[in-house]
C-alpha cells in the first residue's frame, strides 16, 4: 500500500514577533553585542534559574570556552560522550587536551555513570555530559561522581531548553552549561548559543574569553544583537512550544504502545523531557533500514537514523596528523590509560544502539494530532516486518 503524503510543518516558524525584533535592532543602529544581548542574558538566566548567562555565537564556542574557563589544557583529559554531536568532544581538541570517550547508558542515552567512574584518571580535568534530544541524562549520579572526584562538570544542554529533573532545570546541575540556539533547536535564532553558570569566577573568565580579553589568548565569540532579539522572542514561546512537543511525543508513544517493532522512548519519573526529537527504538534488525527510512522521508516524515559514534570520527582518527598536532601524542601528556586507537575502543552500549537502532522523529510545533496519527500509519506500514 502506498504511503500517505504528510504535509509536515517545518521548524522553525518565525512570525511577527521575530520581524518586530529584527526591526528593533535595525532601528537601534547597534548590531553587535549590546543591550539586546544583555537583556537576553538576564531573561535566559532567570528562566533557567542560573545566576549568570553569557550569550555567544553558537554552542560550539560555548563548549570551548567552558573548558578554557575551568583550566583544561595540554596534558589534561576530558571525559566526553561517545554518542553526541561532534562539538561535545572536539572542544577538547580546541584546548589541546585529550578526549576520553565514555559509553552511554541505555535508558536516556546519556553518559553511563559507571563507565564514567572507570574513565576517570589523575589527569581528568573535566567531564562533558550531553542530554540527548531532550531526554535528561542520569544527572544526579553524574554530579555525584564529578563532585566526589572534584572534577568540573559541563552540561551540553543544546537539546534541552526547558527540560528539568525534579523541578530543577537541566543546565543548572553542573558547573557550567551550554545551550545551542542553532536554527533547528527548540530556541532558534539561526546561529547562537548561551552559556550558564552560578560561579562568578567562571562567568568573568568566560566574558573575557568571549570578547578579546586583554591579558590572555581570547576570542571573538560574541552573540549579535539580532540573535539576542530573536532569542528573547523565542523564549517567550518556549514553554508553550515544549508542551506541544511533549503531547506529540505522548500521543506517538500511546499509538505505538503495542507495536512489536517500534518503541517510543519516555523519560523517567520526576523528569520533564522536552523532545527536541522523539526517539524510537527499532526492536527488530532490518538490513534495509536505510531504504525504509527513505520511503518514510519521501512521504514527508522528518525521521532519520541517529548519529554515528564520535570515537570513530576522523577528528580523533586522522589519516595524517593535523598541523596543530595530536594532544595524545604530545610529550606533556603522561597517559594513565594504555592508549588504544580511538576507532578500536569498544563502547558496547553505544555500539548496540547507534546508529541503527535509534530513530529521531521531529515532533516540533505546529505539528499536532493530525500529523502524529498520519506518522503512525506510515511507520506501521513501513516497519511491518
Ligand atoms: C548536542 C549538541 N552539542 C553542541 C552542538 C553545537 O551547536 P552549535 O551549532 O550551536 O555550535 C549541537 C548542534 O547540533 C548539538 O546537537
Amino acid at each position: 500500500m502506498p504511503l500517505e503524503t504528510i504535509a509536515w510543518p517545518s521548524w522553525p516558524q518565525y512570525g511577527h514577533e521575530e520581524k518586530e525584533a529584527v526591526a528593533r535592532v535595525i532601528n537601534s543602529n547597534q548590531l553587535f553585542a549590546a543591550k539586546e544581548v544583555a537583556t537576553f542574558e538576564n531573561e535566559y538566566a532567570r528562566y533557567l534559574g542560573a545566576r549568570f548567562a553569557c550569550g555567544l555565537g553558537n554552542a560550539t564556542q560555548g563548549l570551548h570556552l567552558a573548558l578554557a574557563a575551568v583550566g583544561v589544557g595540554a596534558g589534561d583529559e576530558v571525559v566526553v560522550p561517545a554518542y553526541s554531536w561532534i562539538s561535545s568532544a572536539s572542544c577538547t581538541l580546541m584546548q589541546n587536551a585529550v578526549p576520553v570517550f565514555c559509553d552511554l547508558e541505555g535508558e536516556s542515552l546519556g553518559l553511563d555513570p559507571v563507565a564514567l567512574e572507570a574513565a576517570i584518571t589523575e589527569q581528568t580535568k573535566a567531564i562533558v555530559v550531553t542530554h540527548m534530544f531532550g531526554y535528561p541524562a542520569k544527572i544526579h549520579e553524574i554530579v555525584e561522581v564529578a563532585t566526589r572526584h572534584r572534577i568540573a562538570l559541563v552540561e551540553d544542554a543544546s537539546h534541552v531548553h526547558g527540560a528539568s529533573v525534579e523541578g530543577q532545570c537541566l543546565g543548572t546541575f553542573g558547573d557550567i552549561s551550554v545551550f545551542s540556539m542553532h536554527q533547528r533547536k527548540s530556541l532558534s535564532v539561526g546561529d547562537g548559543g548561551v552559556l550558564c553558570t552560578d560561579d562568578a569566577e567562571i562567568f568573568e573568565s568566560v566574558r573575557r574569553l568571549r570578547s578579546f580579553g586583554h591579558h590572555e589568548l581570547s576570542y571573538n565569540y560574541r552573540m549579535t544583537e539580532f540573535a539576542a532579539a530573536l532569542g528573547r522572542a523565542g523564549l517567550r514561546r518556549l514553554d508553550a512550544e515544549n508542551e506541544i512537543r511533549i503531547s506529540n511525543a505522548k500521543l506517538l508513544r500511546d499509538l505505538l504502545s503495542d507495536d512489536e517493532v517500534l518503541r517510543v522512548r519516555d523519560v523517567r519519573v520526576g523528569e520533564r523531557g522536552v523532545y527536541y526529537a522523539a526517539l524510537l527504538d527499532v526492536m527488530v534488525d532490518f538490513p534495509d533500514i536505510d531504504q525504509r527510512l527513505l520511503t518514510l522521508q519521501q512521504s514527508g516524515l522528518p525521521i532519520r537514523k541517529t548519529w554515528s559514534l564520535l570515537h570513530k570520527h576522523p577528528h580523533f582518527n586522522p589519516v595524517s596528523p593535523p598541523a596543530r598536532g595530536l594532544p595524545w601524542e604530545n610529550p606533556t601528556y603522561q597517559r594513565s590509560h594504555k592508549h588504544v586507537p580511538y576507532a578500536e575502543q569498544v563502547m558496547p552500549a553505544a555500539e548496540y544502539y547507534c546508529p541503527d537502532r535509534i530513530l529521531e522523529l521531529y515532533v516540533h510545533p505546529p505539528a499536532g494530532e493530525k500529523e502524529i496519527e498520519a506518522a503512525v500509519r506510515n511507520l506501521k506500514s513501513v516497519f511491518r516486518g
